[in-house]
């Protein structure tokens, strides 16, 4: 899922996996190029330890649920937070200091649409009232790399019954910001359908497992991770977990999410991480753990079949990777 071909520092030159987009180019060429952004080098701190002086702070570490369980160790930290896709602020995995400028207090997150009660919630309003825990979530990017990581938040179904959704609600769409005067993606690629946006059926959205992250490694979480508040979503490849969210609402129609609106054919709304389905241009069998030189099988669900394969039963024909 990106613009600019080129290898990552995770990865030795045989392993790479193909990680450029092939955008629809008559659309998207021109901006495409006019507006590359360069390489930034390694940060030369953690970028987690940013987070400090974050107003949430002394809300973590919060208590682990020790029903999510990981089958690997945990990524390192200073892995994590220094390889992250986050495209509103560069078109590279290094985003980290890029991603400082991004003004997270004051931040509200409006839960509209078909619902009983309409909100605009205040982040920290939010913090206190959510029953905060901690998770160890893997999660798979549809580029072929994974990495493990402890998720502090809630379930989003708790903020779903607050709101209390109406009958016709059949789908939630979520809403990252836009603001090209500190997202340095956003204004070097205005071709780009901003603000990202993705989606997923409230069923899905009810599950134990769709959490709200608002803090990592028990700290807030840092600004290249999605601060202040972004979705987990382990069972799909990573582009559905969508960062920064401002925005919430329940809809009746299919939210068509940014990376399908630019490929269609390769990013979908279901995007269920599945080995036997081959992205368009590459295998998905495997994977990279970054920060090590493993690879693993990549597993149906990406392992969590148990909690959410009953989702899909009667999809029929849909193709559940895309
Ligand atoms: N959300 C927004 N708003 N912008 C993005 O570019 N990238 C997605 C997802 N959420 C993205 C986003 C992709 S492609 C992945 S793999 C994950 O975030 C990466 O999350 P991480 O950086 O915490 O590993």
């Amino acid at each position: 899922m990106n613009i600019i071909k080129r290898k990552s520092w995770a990865l030795s030159e045989n392993e790479a996996t193909p990680e450029d987009v092939f955008l629809n180019r008559r659309q998207f060429m021109g901006g495409v190029a006019g507006g590359a952004v360069a390489l930034s080098g390694g940060l030369g701190f953690a970028g987690h330890a940013l987070a400090e002086g974050d107003p949430s702070a002394g809300l973590y570490p919060v208590e682990r649920n020790t029903a999510f369980t990981l089958d690997r160790d945990v990524t390192a930290e200073k892995v994590s937070s220094q390889y992250n896709n986050f495209y509103e602020f560069g078109f590279h995995k290094n985003i980290a200091s890029a991603a400082q400028a991004l003004p997270i207090r004051p931040w509200s997150i409006v839960v509209d649409g078909l619902v009983a009660k309409p909100q605009t919630i205040d982040i920290d309003a939010l913090l206190k009232e959510m029953p905060l825990e901690e998770r160890l979530y893997r999660h798979r990017c549809v580029e072929g790399w994974s990495m493990a990581v402890p998720w502090s938040g809630f379930q989003l179904s708790e903020l779903l019954k607050k709101v209390e959704p109406t009958a016709d609600a059949k789908y939630v769409r979520f809403e990252t910001f836009n603001n090209p005067e500190v997202a340095v993606g956003q204004e070097s690629q205005p071709f780009y359908p901003w603000p990202y946006i993705e989606g997923m059926t409230v069923e899905e959205a009810m599950n134990e497992l769709s959490f709200m992250v608002t803090g990592v490694y028990g700290k807030p979480l840092a600004k290249q991770f999605g601060a202040p508040l972004r979705l987990a979503l382990p069972w799909k490849y990573g582009f559905k977990s969508i960062k920064s969210i401002v925005r919430i609402s329940l809809v009746d129609e299919r939210p068509v999410g940014l990376w399908e609106q630019l490929q269609p054919s390769e990013y979908g709304f279901w995007a269920n991480v599945n080995p036997g389905v081959p992205h368009p241009r590459w295998s998905q069998a495997n994977e990279l753990l970054i920060g090590t030189r493993e690879r693993r099988a990549t597993l149906m669900f990406n392992g969590y079949g148990e909690q959410v394969a009953d989702l899909y039963k009667n999809l029929g024909d849909e193709k559940l990777f895309m």
